[in-house]
């Protein structure tokens, strides 16, 4: 584990690079989807839509020295809270990073006292082993998806015995 990852609240000046952050992460699901439409064209404008929904109190940013290579977000709505958004820079991830950031949203979210989700596209394997290693082991919703884009889907996952597409 890196020793110097500091996790921080999300002040004014991170702003360009949590703009930054969640361009990556739109791109990210660009590329496991091959599909270059998702996230529309101004990218920046969903961290800034975030910040205006969640307030500066319910983000946080994690820093190595003076670079901040991370970011996570904490949505309440009623009895239940989700993690929204969670990225890591790619040059820093399996560095610990993201399980500092998701330790930093669980420990808020207890003291919030609701549920605690997060809701990854089926695709983003990676971070459903992620948080399922964090903690998170009970499936709550399930959203079925019938698509008229035409997108091409990878087969399949079983689940109460039906076999999805994902
Ligand atoms: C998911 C994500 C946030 C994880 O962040 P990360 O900083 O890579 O996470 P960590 O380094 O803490 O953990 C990742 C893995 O590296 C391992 N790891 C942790 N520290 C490590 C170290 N020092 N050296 C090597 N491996 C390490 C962890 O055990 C973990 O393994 P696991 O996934 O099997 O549990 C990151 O991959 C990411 O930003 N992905 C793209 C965006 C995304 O999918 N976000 C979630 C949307 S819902």
């Amino acid at each position: 584990m890196v020793q110097n990852i500091i996790i921080r609240n999300y002040q004014s000046s991170d702003r360009e690079t949590c703009r930054s952050l969640w361009r990556e992460l739109t791109e990210w699901h660009r590329h496991i989807y091959q599909d270059s439409t998702i996230g529309g064209e101004n990218l920046g404008e969903h961290f800034d839509n975030h910040l205006s929904k969640v307030g500066p109190s319910r983000i946080w940013v994690a820093t190595i020295g003076s670079e901040v290579v991370g970011l996570v977000g904490l949505d309440v709505s009623g009895c239940e809270t989700e993690i929204e958004p969670l990225i890591v820079t790619e040059a820093h991830r399996n560095q610990g990073v993201g399980t500092k950031l998701v330790e930093k949203a669980i420990f808020e979210a207890r003291k919030i006292g609701t549920s605690l989700n997060v809701s990854p596209v089926a695709r983003n394997t990676d971070a459903i082993h992620f948080f399922y290693n964090a903690g998170f082991t009970n499936l709550g919703r399930v959203e079925l998806f019938m698509d008229f884009l035409n997108r091409k889907w990878k087969s399949h996952v079983k689940l109460q015995g039906c076999k999805l597409n994902y």
